[in-house]
This record gives structure tokens, C-alpha cells and sequence, in this order.
């Protein structure tokens, strides 16, 4: 058995530094390691379509904005596969099995569907499909077989259920679903990189968001307005880091050799945020070399979305062969699962011998 990796983005707007940190830069990282016999990513459109019903518009327009995300960050579409969710039916098949595996008191259990709910406003009224998406997540990991699911701290819940769900049809069919492991980010910062404000989460609403899309003038301005220490009001004064926005992108961003390039006065992070500390450093400097960091990362995945911006063409190509391959992987898995449940009747000559058999006495 191979090592597999499944991942993927619900299309609900476009990506932000927050999914860059804590899981796309990861998969870069790890497509180009070449330990992985296959790479599946998915654009998950029907999942995206379990909150957003009535807005199929909203997740139809920002497919061709994650593609976009996804290649100009670096993923390769000659060394992984990338496809669409809703054109591989096999996979809402699977999760119609995997339903019964599951209790609604544990599916009520999960604590990132929890906190979804009520961000939501969905108390008194929880879509059933929006309830049940993790088994559909589920259907997502194990139709590829995946063992290694680089994502988003957030998303751990979910790949606890899917470990629950293998090991139970597992051992009422037979071995047949791989039990993934989640990968996410080693730094503790990039696992909940917070908005520009401040605030706990990136979010399209809250205005707070850097986006990879962004231009070098919008990185800025953003950069230039975000919250620092209120108490830090003159230069002299001593500053706090933690909760320090500037600070905490920093700690997601920053590495040494930036230091000798834009800001050679300090050696390392540790040293500017002595200095900070003590007083005697002002937010604009440190903002400005927040740009420059930020900006030798941003820059060449911007320069590269903007040529694929010309041969849109081309990028769908790569997302409907993606999906056709996909799909063959999956459709595989399906046939394996319905063999282990003995509902492939037809394909299943014994089955079908014995039906004629008992009435033959
Ligand atoms: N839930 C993920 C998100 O909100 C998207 C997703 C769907 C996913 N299916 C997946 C992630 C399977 C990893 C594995 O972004």
C-alpha cells in the first residue's frame, strides 16, 4: 500500500494567508517532496453546498478561484490530481453506507460542526446535509484511500470521525478502508493564523482577511492598518508581542535569513522582539518589514496567478481531467466496498448461483 494524500478547500471565496499557513504551503511542501505515490486534491463543492443551498452561484464562481489559489501557490497538476467533488458521484454513494455507522449523538458530538452551527445560526434549524458532512468527508478520505490528510487544526474532528468510521466497517466487512492520519502545522501560530484585526479567525464578513490574490499595494495598506499593542503609543514606549498581530504573522512568516536581507540590524526574531519589549521600536518599522517578508512569499504566487489568469482554458482542462481520473480511483474504492458488503450481486457469481439454488430443492 502506498502513501496517499487527500486534501481539499471548500469554494466559498478565495484563499488567504490563513489556508497558506496552515495547510497549502504544507501540501507544496510535501507534492514536492516525491515521498507520495499519489496526491488527490479537491475542490468541495458539494460540501460547500451544505451551508450555502441557496447560493449555488457563490461556490460555482469561486471554483475557478481556488484552482487558481491552488496552482499559483505552487501545486503541480503533472504531480498531483486535482478535482471538483460533486463530478465524482461514487462519493455521495459511499457516504449513503458510511450513514449508518454513525449515531446522530455522535455526529452532534463534533466540536467543529458544533461551533459551525451556531456561527451559522443554525440551532433551530440544522440542514441535514450540513449535519451529516463529515461522514461525507469521510466518503472524501477513504474513496482515495488517503493516509495522510494535510489540513487545518479545525478539521481534526473530522478525521477522527472518518478513523471511527473506517475501523467500524473494517470490522463488520472486512478490511477494506485505510485509517488516515491528519498532518497539520508544526507552528503553533500557523494552525489559527488570526485576522489582520486581530481577531481570532480569518473571515470573508470580518473584513480581516489577506488574501493570496491580493496585490502587492492591498498587502500593505492591510499590513499598515492592522492591530499592534494599543498601549503602544510612542516609540519608547515598552510593547507587548503576544497578541501582537504584526508579531504573529511574523512568527508565521518570518525566517532568519529575512533578517540580513531587510532589517540587518537584528539577527533573528527573538532580537526585534526584545527591542520591542523594552521600548524603542516603532509599529511602522516593524510593519514595513512584515511587508518585505510577506511580500517575498506573496510575490511569485501573485505573478503566477496572473499569467494563469490569461489561460483560464487551461486551467479547466486540468480540473475536468482531474476529475475523470479521480473518479476512476473512486469508483474502484466503491466496487471494493460494495464487494465487502456483498451488494454487488450481479458481479457476484456465487450470489447468484445460490438464489437459483434455493428454490431448486
Ligand atoms: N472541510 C474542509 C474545509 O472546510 C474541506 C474538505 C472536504 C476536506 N472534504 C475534505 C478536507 C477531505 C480534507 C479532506 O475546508
Amino acid at each position: 500500500m502506498g502513501k496517499i494524500i487527500l486534501t481539499g478547500d471548500r469554494p466559498t471565496g478565495r484563499l488567504h494567508v490563513g489556508h497558506y499557513v496552515g495547510s497549502l504551503r504544507r501540501r507544496v511542501e510535501l507534492q514536492d517532496s516525491g515521498e507520495f505515490d499519489k496526491i488527490f486534491i479537491m475542490i468541495a463543492d458539494a460540501q460547500a453546498l451544505t451551508d450555502n443551498a441557496e447560493h449555488p452561484e457563490k461556490v460555482r464562481e469561486n471554483i475557478i478561484e481556488v484552482a487558481l489559489d491552488y496552482l499559483s501557490a505552487g501545486l503541480d497538476p503533472d504531480k498531483c490530481t486535482i478535482f471538483i467533488q460533486s463530478q465524482i458521484p461514487e462519493l455521495t454513494e459511499l457516504t449513503f453506507y458510511y450513514m449508518n455507522l454513525v449515531t446522530v449523538a455522535r455526529l452532534h458530538r463534533n466540536p467543529t460542526v458544533k461551533n459551525e452551527i451556531v456561527m451559522r445560526g443554525f440551532e433551530e434549524s440544522i440542514p441535514a446535509g450540513f449535519f451529516t458532512y463529515p461522514v461525507s468527508q469521510t466518503s472524501d478520505i477513504t474513496a482515495f484511500k488517503a493516509t495522510t490528510v494535510p489540513v487545518g487544526e479545525d478539521q481534526l474532528p473530522m478525521l477522527e470521525q472518518a478513523r471511527e468510521i473506517v475501523r467500524k466497517f473494517n470490522s463488520i466487512y472486512g478490511d477494506v478502508l485505510v485509517e488516515p492520519v491528519a498532518v497539520v502545522p508544526d507552528n503553533e501560530t500557523c494552525k489559527r493564523l488570526p485576522g489582520t484585526d486581530g481577531k481570532a479567525k480569518m473571515s470573508k464578513s470580518l473584513g480581516n482577511c489577506i488574501y493570496l490574490a491580493d496585490s502587492a499595494e492591498d498587502v500593505k495598506q492591510k499590513v499598515m492598518n492592522m492591530y499592534t499593542d494599543p498601549n503602544h503609543i510612542k516609540v519608547s514606549d515598552p510593547g507587548t508581542v503576544e497578541g501582537n498581530t504584526v508579531f504573529t504573522y511574523l512568527d508565521a512568516f518570518c525566517k532568519p535569513e529575512h533578517f540580513a536581507k531587510y532589517l540587518p540590524d537584528y539577527n533573528n526574531l527573538e532580537e526585534l522582539k526584545d527591542h520591542y519589549r523594552r521600548g524603542g521600536l516603532g509599529d511602522v518599522k516593524i510593519k514595513r518589514f512584515l511587508c518585505a517578508v510577506l511580500d517575498e512569499e506573496l510575490a511569485p504566487i501573485r505573478a503566477r496567478r496572473s499569467e494563469l489568469q490569461k489561460k483560464i482554458p487551461e486551467v479547466l482542462e486540468i480540473l475536468r481531467k482531474g476529475s475523470i481520473e479521480a473518479r476512476k480511483t473512486a469508483a474502484q474504492t466503491l466496487d471494493e466496498v460494495k464487494a465487502a458488503m456483498r451488494i454487488n450481486y450481479f458481479d457476484d457469481d456465487s450470489w447468484v448461483k445460490s438464489q437459483t439454488e434455493k428454490y431448486n430443492q
